[in-house]
């Protein structure tokens, strides 16, 4: 069985259908990547995947559990924006660790998990860690916003 499987998909905006029939399996490892002409619903598939946008019809299923009605914060599917969202007032560290605090994680589980996706990172030494991520330029917003999604450990 695929671990992430959309089914008959369908996002309505009013009179507007955005996702039409969207049907995909996708397995557990597997690297995915979806293209085409601006406005045919790449952010709008991801946004209801994360739960961001409600389906209008069909159905999203992770590990066979169905997910379509469930709160984004329960559905294990961590998302980087378009326009990467970062916290500005927060240091690269800061941004990293946000969601694991909101998650009530141990201070000694987020250091770990913090400090183990900044080694791989450009981030290794603290001088850039404990910056502010602006003025960030585009070459290391996209990175931060990336690794900010890893330390969660989110398998989607
Ligand atoms: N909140 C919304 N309300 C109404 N229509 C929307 C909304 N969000 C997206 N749309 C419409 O849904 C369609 C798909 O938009 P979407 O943003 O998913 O496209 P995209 O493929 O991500 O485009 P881009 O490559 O420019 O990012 C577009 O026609 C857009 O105008
Ligand atoms: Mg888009």
């Amino acid at each position: 069985m695929s671990y992430l499987q959309v089914k008959n998909l369908y996002k309505k905006y009013g009179e507007h259908t955005a996702l039409k029939d969207i049907n995909f399996d996708i397995e557990r490892g597997e690297f995915v990547v979806f293209v085409g002409p601006s406005g045919c619903g790449k952010s709008t598939l991801l946004r209801t995947i994360a739960g961001l946008e409600s389906s209008s019809e069909g159905g999203i299923h992770i590990e066979q559990q169905d997910i379509t009605e469930l709160h984004p914060s329960k559905r294990d599917v961590a998302m980087v924006f378009q326009s990467y969202a970062l916290y500005p007032h927060m240091t690269v560290e800061r941004n990293m660790s946000f969601a694991l605090k909101l998650a009530g994680r141990p201070e000694q589980e987020i250091k770990d998990k913090v400090g183990r996706v900044a080694k791989r990172s450009s981030w290794k030494n603290t001088s850039t860690a404990s910056r502010k991520p602006f003025p960030a330029d585009s070459a290391s917003g996209l990175p931060l916003a990336v690794h900010r999604a890893k330390p969660q450990g989110i398998p989607v």
